[in-house]
């Protein structure tokens, strides 16, 4: 390892630490809205037709969403926390038998966003090793979860966790039919 790189890993590491990882509580609620709607517009940017566009106070009323998830016992929503302030949040649950999807039980990953700011810190990594703790203290035997196709940046991570590819979502907008159909 070169000094550069060794000095960005050194500082990436010392910034880290700073990060904590605890169970969300309600006065979460207004930046786990805000972070929520990032994670809804960045996956409508990805493709508008097959994800929703962010609705009219979409910020307060998925706050007050994971807020309530968070009070479920079969649910789970963890927030980073840097200097006071939440800079990311992963929000997870148990889930039995699902026959549609041809699976037993497993521990579901619905969210894991971290704020554009804090990006590539290790603080996504944080969390995602945090939620598996989680799963696997509600009994979960596996975790999965869905992430965009053009979601590069999410496999990574998802990938470099040991994540393996099990399923892919197909869409067809009715009407338009195949190219040159
Ligand atoms: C996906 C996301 C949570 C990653 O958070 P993060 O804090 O930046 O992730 P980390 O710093 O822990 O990165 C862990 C690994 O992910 C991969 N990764 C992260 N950002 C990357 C980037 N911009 N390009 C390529 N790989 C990247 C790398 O393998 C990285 O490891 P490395 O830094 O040792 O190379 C964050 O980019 C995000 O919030 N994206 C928008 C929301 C989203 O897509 N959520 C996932 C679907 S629900």
């Amino acid at each position: 390892m070169g000094r550069c790189e060794a000095l960005s890993r050194l500082r990436q590491s010392l910034m880290t630490s700073a990060v904590k990882v605890r169970p969300a509580i309600a006065s979460d609620r207004a930046p786990l809205g805000r972070l929520g709607a990032l994670l809804v517009g960045e996956h409508h940017d990805f493709d508008p037709k097959r994800f929703i566009a962010p609705l009219p106070n979409l910020s307060e009323r998925y706050g007050d969403f994971l807020i309530g998830q968070s009070q479920r016992p079969d649910m789970r929503v963890l927030v980073a926390e840097r200097d006071d302030t939440v800079v990311g949040y992963a929000f997870a649950g148990i889930e039995g038998n699902d026959y549609m999807a041809l699976r037993g039980p497993a521990g579901v990953i619905y969210d894991l966003v971290v704020d554009p700011d804090h990006r590539r810190q290790g603080i996504g990594s944080a969390l995602l090793s945090a939620t598996l703790d989680a799963l696997t203290g509600l009994g979960a035997p596996r975790a999965l979860l869905f992430t965009a196709d053009k979601n590069h940046v999410a496999q990574a991570l998802f990938d470099k966790s040991g994540f393996r590819r099990t399923m892919i979502e197909m869409t067809l907008e009715l009407g338009e039919g195949p190219p040159g159909g």
